[in-house]
């Protein structure tokens, strides 16, 4: 039996990360999603890190999904990592293989989504460098996309990365502002929502005792233990899952239209994600920004599909 009928063909673009990995397992196991490819960018660790992280991943949940390693690095700038992941950026998870990099991220996006024009929905978790350059190789590209739904930025609220940026956005804020000025359907998952919803031990010890919860509750002790040292935060933020819950549960989410320019030139607001509100102005509505998030749905979901 085809067990990708009905499904929707998605791309992770993710640079692992403990809510990354969550977000993963999230669509893997969630019944929805066809997904076409992972594909990792550096952000919260190396390229070498993240790629073998994203194997860890995929071995964890016994899938064939294929995995494509990407960009080492911003487009026009020096990576900055995340700290919360700890060295490998995903401390807390036994990664035994060095996986192989094949480099070629950005050509297997492109492919898939030629492939099947207008359908492909693309979780983008980590910083926006693949489908930048994506974008730059092939101008035609995000009008062959279904939609992005997009972790990143802080629109009325304090950065995590800096003041006013959000950490995706700040690492490369050139391929965000690419991104943000393609003509395609973006969904953007800010700090906004993301703050509100987090997720305590407890939470992950209701999940049946199985390998991969044993191998959650590890990581994600690392991933609690990170936050509360680094961002005074008591819990997990599930940046990540909040993102690739939105394929999952469309109507769990509030969305406005917002008018969006990423600063790049900024030294203290680099990444800032920066939203026209001068009532008098024109504007270009180019993001649908989540201003609420059903947070009981998400949870419950969650919890449900991990089991
Ligand atoms: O700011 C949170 C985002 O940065 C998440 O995607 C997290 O994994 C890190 O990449
Ligand atoms: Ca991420």
């Amino acid at each position: 039996m085809n067990k990708t009928k009905n499904r929707m063909p998605v791309i992770i673009d993710t640079d692992p990360g403990h809510d990354d990995a969550l977000a993963i397992m999230l669509l893997e196991k969630s019944g929805v999603a066809d997904i076409k490819t992972i594909t990792t960018v550096a952000g919260n660790s190396t390229i070498q890190n993240v790629t073998n992280n994203a194997r860890y991943i995929l071995d964890l949940l016994d899938t064939p999904t294929p995995l494509y390693s990407g960009s080492s690095g911003p487009l026009k700038r020096k990576l900055v990592q995340a700290v919360v992941h700890g060295k490998s950026g995903l401390d807390g998870a036994e990664i035994k293989k060095r996986e192989k990099l094949t480099g070629d991220a950005v050509e297997k996006i492109a492919s898939i989504i030629r492939e099947n024009p207008g359908k492909v929905s693309i979780v983008a978790i980590g910083p926006e460098t693949n489908l930048a350059k994506a974008f730059i190789r092939d101008p035609k590209l995000p009008s062959l996309i279904k939609r992005l739904v997009i972790m990143g930025g802080a629109i009325d609220v304090p950065g995590n990365k800096n003041r006013v940026a959000e950490f995706n956005i700040f690492v490369d804020p050139e391929a965000a502002d690419i991104v943000c000025r393609a003509a395609v359907k973006k969904v953007l998952i800010p700090l906004d929502v993301c703050n509100d919803i987090v997720l305590q031990r407890t939470d992950f010890e209701k999940l049946r005792k199985t390998p991969l919860s044993e191998s959650v509750l590890k990581m994600m002790d690392k991933y609690m233990y990170g936050l509360s040292v680094n961002e005074k935060v008591k819990g997990a933020l599930m940046y990540d899952p909040l993102a690739a819950y939105y394929l999952i549960n469309p109507s769990a989410y509030k969305l406005q239209s917002m008018d969006i320019k990423i600063e790049t030139d900024g030294e203290i607001t680099r990444g800032m994600t920066v939203v026209e509100r001068r009532t008098w102005a024109h504007k270009n509505p180019n993001v649908l920004v989540a201003t609420k998030i059903d947070g009981r749905a998400f949870k419950k979901d969650f919890l449900k599909i991990l089991q």
